[in-house]
């Protein structure tokens, strides 16, 4: 067989379907052809492999490269100052209502040109790459006009190209009411105008929103959605994060890929994310930064058989966590996570949160992204906080 490169002399864990826990081979080989898996499995029963490169891997493990499924990296502006006050006694609702919280990033998210957007973005995703991450989901939902939004998205688009970093850019105009609109004017224009031309201009596949009291009432998510799947786009949900007002549930009547956050979902709404095949994505970063102390009904998900993805949550407010990994060990310590399941949650999952079906696992036919760590165990890689055990980050087998 020719391909372009074959790594050989490693331990994969190919994150699988149908495979017990990791779908782990032990003395494994990959073949890349094109930037895709042209051969996977155990090096005893490799094909003749004719390539133009081959990389010892000396015996470390390979993993499917991370994805992040849900982040807010492009925006401008800090916002320590929240921090210092929550501290103080306000709550995060507190502070949106007097004006700060999203409405302060959005000032600052305006005033940046699309360069300045680029160069704060790189940084973050410069952070995230260090940890293996080879995928990135990107939400707008700084600008709440029609010029900043798009910029927002044109910024995440450019990071594709100006990174080596595969970039899911997603629309959340509804993340907010912005501070100079009257709502329903907002939901119109949101409705008729920025959401048929993200479609048209395909800045993004997917539209995101924030059904909260101090964002959008389910009927408003409800016309966004419907706007949305109207113009061919998929949809996912910020969902009972600070109060259950029946988000999952929501997301899942509309086939939502996922919904996220989930503090306050029911035993009734992880039944309905079931059937629907909604992925759980968990967002401890921000469960942490609050300091909220309602769970996400974790075991409900695992007895009704919902995918559980974990992401970082990236973003100036509630989560400025530049790390997947720690994000991982937050699931796993302050959640009830099992290591096993946030592997899973950073590839696997967090692949079918973003509606991709060629990456998050390795098997023939996916793309090339790996992950090679200098561990001895896979648990490493959430169990310490610390310094990268990362040793190479192939993105399409480059
Ligand atoms: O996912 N929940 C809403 N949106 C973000 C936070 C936005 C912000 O505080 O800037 C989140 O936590
Ligand atoms: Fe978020």
């Amino acid at each position: 067989m020719q391909v372009d490169r074959v790594f050989t002399n490693c331990r994969v864990a190919t994150m699988a379907a149908g495979h017990p826990g990791l779908g782990t081979i032990d003395r494994a080989t990959i073949a890349v052809a094109n930037g895709l898996i042209a051969w996977i499995g155990p090096s005893a029963e490799a094909p003749a492999l004719a390539a133009s490169e081959t990389i010892d891997l000396g015996g470390r493990w390979v993993t499917p490269g991370l994805i992040d499924c849900h982040t807010h990296i492009v925006f401008a502006g800090d916002r320590s100052d929240e921090f210092e006050r929550r501290l103080a006694g306000e709550t995060y609702a507190d502070i949106a209502r007097s004006g700060g919280g999203i409405a302060a990033t959005v000032r600052a998210t305006r005033a940046a040109s699309e360069n300045d957007l680029v160069r704060l973005a790189s940084a973050r995703l410069d952070a995230l790459a260090v940890e293996g991450v080879t995928t990135v989901e990107v939400k707008s939902g700084y600008g709440l006009d029609v010029e900043t939004e798009l910029r927002q998205l044109r910024a995440a688009g450019r990071l594709l190209a100006e990174r080596a970093m595969r970039i899911e850019p997603t629309f959340l105009g509804a993340h907010a009411v912005p501070p100079d609109m009257d709502r329903t004017a907002y939901l119109d224009r949101l409705c008729n105008e920025m959401i048929p031309r993200v479609a048209a201009e395909k800045l993004a596949g997917v539209v995101d929103a924030f059904q909260e009291s101090i964002a959008f009432s389910a009927d408003e998510v409800d016309r966004v959605f419907t706007a949305a799947r109207a113009a061919g786009l998929k949809v996912k949900l910020h969902a009972d994060q600070l109060t259950d007002s029946g988000g999952a549930a929501l997301a899942a009547r509309h086939q939502a890929l996922s919904a996220d956050h989930l503090e306050y979902t029911s035993e009734a709404g992880a039944a309905a994310m079931a059937e629907a095949g909604t992925v759980a994505v968990i967002l401890p970063g921000a469960f942490f930064m609050l300091k909220e102390t309602q769970k996400p009904p974790i075991e409900a998900f695992r007895k009704a058989g919902v995918s559980m993805a974990v992401a970082s949550d990236l973003n100036p407010g509630s989560a400025p966590i530049a790390s997947l990994r720690v994000s991982a060990t937050m699931a796993c310590v302050l959640f009830g996570m099992t290591v096993e399941e946030v592997m899973l949650g950073m590839t696997r999952h967090a692949a079918k949160a973003l509606g991709r079906s060629d990456i998050g696992t390795l098997e023939t036919g996916k793309r090339a992204d790996l992950a090679v760590w200098s561990v001895d165990r896979l648990a490493e890689l959430v169990a310490k906080i610390g310094p990268t055990p990362l040793h190479a980050r192939y993105l399409g087998g480059i």
